[in-house]
């Protein structure tokens, strides 16, 4: 059976329609069909400074997010990064096999580090690219589902297993990025050019999953969309309106193309009337599941804790393997 890795990083206390229609909803279908590790990647998360307590909190929401959306623990390991250890170990060894020049080209830390200043950017802001790698590569993943904005991270992934292969002997499976086309870049409802972001100017522009319904239809009525009037899908000409058609599509299990056809003669108004009620049809369930899970907080940490013991028999057997080609000497 092909096997599937994916994370998010628990930064924020909601994911966002850009995490679920670009993520999460793609990992609750590939766990029909493949053996999945789905991770809350909280080693990822300390790359920027943040509050234990608020860390913690995050970590627990973001797994009841991802079982909320319908992963089935039963079948897919559900679990928290720094509950494997191995990922910060195979992190250094991988680490040692990066360029820093390579590194250096990393378009994400390049962004995030131009925002606070590269200066005062830690040292694991830098080597996050890395962390990523042994995340997918200590379980053997064929395929990782993300969004757009991972492909170049994917890409480092792909180049640093092969590497090890070549210096050390095949040791690792050389993942593949799985990027849906259609849903893989979410854009901000307020500025149509940029993918929605947690880190966005303004939380204008952001549907949250676990945002009120009355935020979430009054965040998609005030989204920005262009002077025409009529509604097709041309992402160049008119992002706003085909983000929003992206949307629809995607909630309502169609082609962009194919949603544009009814509003032959209607407005922006009926459009985005339409998204919210697609949009707030699924969340709402998503809602009460994710309030009933997050309820009995003992549960999902037992939870979590039997997804730790399944993820660290694959992880452990990997760090082994690599320590070994790797030449280090193993503790008698
Ligand atoms: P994070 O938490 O920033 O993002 C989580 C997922 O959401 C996708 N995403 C989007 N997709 C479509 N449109 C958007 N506007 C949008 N914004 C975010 C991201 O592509 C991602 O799939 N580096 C990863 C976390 C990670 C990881 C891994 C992923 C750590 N280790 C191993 C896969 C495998 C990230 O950016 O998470």
């Amino acid at each position: 059976v092909p096997r599937v890795f994916s994370g998010m990083q628990p930064t924020s206390d909601s994911l966002h329609l850009g995490n679920y229609l670009g993520a999460l909803r793609q990992w609750v279908a590939v766990q029909e069909d493949h053996d999945a590790f789905y991770c809350v990647v909280d080693l990822h998360a300390i790359t920027v400074e943040v509050d234990p307590r608020v860390l913690r909190e995050r970590t627990r929401r973001t797994a009841a997010q991802y079982l909320a959306a319908g992963v089935d623990p039963a079948r897919s390991v559900v679990f928290v990064q720094s509950h494997a250890p191995e990922h910060a170990q195979l992190a250094w060894v991988l680490g040692c096999l990066t360029g820093f020049g390579e590194a250096s080209r990393m378009t994400q830390f390049k962004d995030k580090s131009a925002r606070g200043g590269a200066e005062r950017s830690s040292v694991g802001l830098f080597t996050y690219p890395v962390l990523q790698a042994a995340d997918i590569l200590l379980y053997d993943a064929d395929l990782v589902p993300v969004g757009e904005d991972q492909r170049q991270h994917l890409e480092l992934t792909r180049d640093l297993a092969q590497r090890f292969n070549s210096r050390f002997g095949r040791t690792f499976v050389v993942p593949q990025a799985y990027i849906l086309g259609g849903t893989a870049k979410i854009m901000d409802l307020q500025e149509p050019t940029a993918k929605m972001s947690k880190s966005a100017a303004s939380p204008a522009g952001l549907v949250d999953l676990l945002d009120d319904p009355k935020v979430v239809a009054k965040r998609i009525r005030s989204a920005v969309t262009d002077t025409e009037r009529d509604i097709r899908f041309d992402p160049e000409a008119k992002p706003g309106v085909s983000n929003l058609l992206g949307i629809l599509a995607a909630f309502t299990g169609t082609t962009p193309q194919a949603a544009a056809e009814g509003y032959a003669g209607r407005g922006y108004g009926d459009l985005k009337a339409d998204v919210a009620d697609a949009v707030l049809a699924e969340l709402q369930p998503f809602q009460e599941r994710f309030t009933a899970l997050l309820a009995d907080p003992a549960e999902l940490d037992r939870l979590l804790a039997a997804g730790a013991a399944r993820a660290r028999e694959v992880s452990a057997a990997t760090l082994a393997r690599v320590h070994d080609r790797v030449g280090f000497l193993p503790a008698a």
